[in-house]
């Protein structure tokens, strides 16, 4: 993403926090897995979204018409041992030369300079929750300010909730943001062909996981969640990660899979037959879940409001399995009664962009919010029938989910994730080839 994208990003953010207010964004920290050994390091989103900068350690503070700079840096010093073993660092001159600060310190300066930029505003935006260790900080910082007025110091009065602002704009895809998204998501087709097309009975569940993995990194990307890779029962099973059993002729395997590039997600489920073939069961419950998806595409419109698309994929579904007769009753009333639940027990989509469930309200007040265009959602209605239902045996273990990453824009529902085959037909051929 180029620089210009993220001085635009904190030019609106300062405008909405004014001369009065500063805000304040820790880096995310590092993280360890076991032991001594770490999580590779991935930036918190909303730091990123607004420096473009991937290093821990780091603190950025917007301080809207500063007289030394409106955008401040805290981070790492260059360290030529640290950086032998660990790799390169900006440093404070490359924050400036290079990621657009006006001003850069040293991170170890935070204390003495920090709170002599609080004493300045009277308005802190600011994400208290995320990080405690760095809200006891702040609570530090102002705490040693109140000390201090007797001598004339003073304290910002208002604490603003950073994230309720910034996560509206985050919400709101621009062009550069869709040109990435698209990207994320066109890996993760090709991902998903490629397993398509190596599928086979006798297979386990983590060969299939290693097709998108091995796609996704070939293209600098990486896994967005931790793929799920669930065939026979395990397709019931909605966050099934253990990715460990044999693919058997005769069952379904349900693969959600998407990938993170350069800081965006992709977000994409596709169920296909081991063998090759759909049983006459599988392709009955498999047409209504694509019935239903294809539904809600086209209710992910400006003006809809964000539960439209799921009301669609509930009524396709609900009439779907009354015709085939697992459920019973007049429609109407089974939605009322929410008779689909038992085979449908999540939401149609969530928000989707930097991260994979996206940050962005749902509601306004107590209405649902309306459709805007440069919102991304997905649409994955599905229908899983575990082998404890109460239903005629030839119906179990049949667990089928179609997901797909739709922007939503003045010309209508633009699925990001196009081109990946997902009528059955289509999907008994890819798998042939
Ligand atoms: N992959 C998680 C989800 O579909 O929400
Ligand atoms: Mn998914
Ligand atoms: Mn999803």
């Amino acid at each position: 993403m180029d620089r210009e994208e993220f001085a635009k990003r904190r030019k609106t953010l300062m405008r909405m926090v004014g001369e009065d207010g500063i805000a304040i964004l820790p880096s995310a920290p590092v993280r360890t897995r076991s032991r001594d050994v770490q999580y590779r390091f991935r930036q918190d989103s909303d730091f990123y979204y607004l420096t473009g900068f991937a290093e821990p350690d780091s603190v950025a503070v917007l301080v809207p018409g500063g007289k030394n700079g409106e955008y401040v840096l805290f981070c790492r010093e260059h360290n030529k041992e640290k950086e032998q073993w660990d790799g390169y660092r900006a440093g404070p001159g490359g924050a400036i030369s290079q990621f657009g600060a006006d001003d850069a310190f040293p991170i170890d300066d935070l204390d003495d300079i920090l709170p002599g930029m609080l004493e300045t505003r009277n308005r802190v935006y600011y994400s208290m929750g995320a990080y405690s260790a760095f809200d006891h900080r702040l609570t530090e910082w102002v705490k040693s300010l109140k000390n201090r007025e007797t001598s004339g110091i003073h304290t910002p009065h208002e604490f603003v909730a950073l994230d309720h602002v910034l996560h509206d704009m985050r919400l709101y895809k621009s062009k550069a943001e869709l040109t990435t998204m698209r990207k994320a998501a066109k890996i993760a087709v090709k991902a998903h062909k490629r397993a398509m097309a190596n599928i086979e009975p006798g297979m386990f569940e983590y060969e299939v996981e290693a097709e998108y993995i091995h796609e996704f990194r070939r293209h600098d990307a990486t896994i967005s969640y931790a793929p799920i890779v669930g065939t026979g029962p395990n397709a019931c099973t909605l966050h099934y990660v253990d990715n460990k059993a044999e693919l058997k002729d005769g069952q379904l395997i349900l693969v959600d899979a998407g990938c993170e590039y350069d800081y965006y997600a992709s977000d994409i489920t596709r169920t296909m037959p081991v063998g090759g073939s759909f049983s006459p069961e599988q392709r009955a419950i498999y047409e209504i879940v694509l019935e239903a998806q294809l539904a809600a595409i086209e209710k992910t419109v400006c003006g809809n409001h964000w539960n439209d698309p799921h009301d669609a994929a509930v009524r396709v579904i609900t009439l779907g399995l009354k015709k085939l007769g697992l459920l019973h009753g007049s429609p109407a009333r089974l939605i009322r009664d929410k008779a689909y639940y038992d085979f449908f027990m999540h939401r149609t989509g969530h928000w989707i962009g930097m991260d994979v469930h996206d940050v962005g309200d749902y509601k306004v007040g107590h209405e649902w919010r309306l459709l805007e265009s440069g919102m991304v959602t997905t649409v994955e209605p599905g229908i899983y029938i575990p082998d404890t239902r109460k239903v005629p045996a030839k119906w179990r273990n049949i667990g089928v989910r179609i997901e797909d990453d739709v922007a939503v824009t003045s010309a209508g529902p633009d699925v990001l994730s196009k081109g990946l085959a997902k009528e059955p037909d289509d999907i008994e051929k890819l798998m042939a080839s």
